[in-house]
């Protein structure tokens, strides 16, 4: 953890588990990612991997080119007064959420630990990527939308500003934002100011903060991100071998139990269990079911507020916690009617992405005297 009054001068609460300071990796703690459906700025995640960048928002600019036949050069100003402002409910969500349950199942060298929290939610405030791309006059309908920024990615190889890419008929799509704003306020330097990206539905990795550029091109981003890393790769394969895998784009059913946390004492009787679930790519949560015998039997929960199909759905369920120690898992569906992997041990890879398994906490409950 971190000396406190480490993180409050970049507007983040003190109780965040630091992975890393410089670049600033960090998550909330289960509880405090359980208060809200909107996870308030303070408590949202980071993932990083440069130095935060300065950016002066006055004399930034953001380039439009490639496949275009109106290549553009936009300041702020410009975004905010040419288009129309929309607003989005999104889960952002790192492909490496949930890894420390794949490496407990074997290890993942040089990489983070992520617990449930690199999942958060806010309400982001911006332009429509694709009101932009028609008036740039987008003249492909296959290809890819690459975006560029500043940052100097230190894990990339070779060294690079950090870039990304979507595919174009996702750019298209109308929840797709070039925001400034998260939460109703100007978003921080941490989380990308003066502009930024929003893939909603997609992992985290494609919504771009410090956005500097966006071409649109036949080809996938050829930058490290896009190319090498945040690909889904085989147990077996050697992850030094480059572009093996598949690149990771629309997120994966996925849930965590937030409360109680693993190792708690809670009295023996009815427990409340909260936690979120996540459908990824635009579909919808359908059902989350909760056990505290290890999964002999389940428990339906209820699902909370509905904000919508790009955000996580918040779920509890009392159950009957009998003396002793307590095994709870949980399971959720979609509505295509995928139900989550039961078992880290089939998803290991070796970056560690997309743990998606059943979360399971064990908790000790004692009787009440
Ligand atoms: N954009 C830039 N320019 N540099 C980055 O390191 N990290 C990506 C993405 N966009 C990153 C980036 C990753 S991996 C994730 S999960 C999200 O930003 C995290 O966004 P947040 O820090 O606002 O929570």
């Amino acid at each position: 953890m971190t000396p406190s009054g480490a993180n409050g001068h970049i507007g983040k609460r003190e109780d965040l588990l630091v992975h890393e300071r410089e670049p600033f990796n960090s998550e909330p703690s289960s509880a405090a990612l359980a208060e809200h459906l909107i996870t308030p700025v303070e408590t949202f995640y980071t993932r990083n991997h440069g130095v935060v960048p300065t950016v002066d928002a006055s004399t930034w600019r953001l380039g439009v080119d490639g496949l275009v036949q109106h290549p553009m050069t936009l300041s702020l100003e410009d975004l905010r007064s040419r288009w129309r402002e929309h607003t989005v409910v999104a889960t952002l969500q790192c492909a490496g959420n949930r890894r420390a349950g794949l490496m407990a199942v074997r290890d993942i060298p040089g990489e983070a630990p992520w617990r449930d929290g690199a999942t958060s939610t806010a309400e982001w405030t911006g332009i429509r990527l694709a009101d932009v791309l028609r008036d740039a006059g987008v003249s492909v309908d296959e290809g890819h939308v690459a975006f560029a920024a500043p940052d100097e990615a230190q894990d990339a190889h070779p060294p690079q500003g950090y870039g990304s890419s979507i595919p174009v008929k996702k750019a298209l799509a109308d929840e797709v934002l070039l925001t400034w704003a998260m939460n109703g306020e100007s978003l921080l330097p941490v989380h990308g100011a003066p502009v930024r990206v929003i893939v909603p539905g997609y992992i985290g990795a494609r919504s771009v903060k410090w956005l500097r550029r966006i071409t649109v091109q036949r080809q996938p981003s050829d930058n490290y991100f896009q190319a090498v890393a945040y690909r889904l790769q085989p147990a077996d394969a050697d992850p030094s071998a480059g572009a093996a895998g598949m690149p990771l784009g629309a997120v994966a059913l996925n849930s965590a139990i937030l409360q109680p946390t693993d190792g708690e004492q809670v009295p023996a009787g009815p427990t409340t269990v909260r936690g979120y679930a996540f459908a990824g790519g635009g579909r919808r949560v359908m059902r989350v079911d909760v056990s505290c015998d290890g999964g002999a039997s389940w428990t339906q929960a209820d699902l909370g507020v509905d904000a919508g199909r790009w955000a996580w759905r918040l779920w509890s369920a009392t159950v009957d916690a009998r003396a002793g120690e307590v095994h709870l898992v949980a399971r959720a569906w979609d509505d295509s009617a995928a139900l989550q992997p039961a078992d880290a041990a089939d998803l290991w890879n070796p970056k560690g992405y997309v743990n998606n398994s059943w979360p399971q906490v064990e908790v000790h409950a004692s009787d009440r005297s």
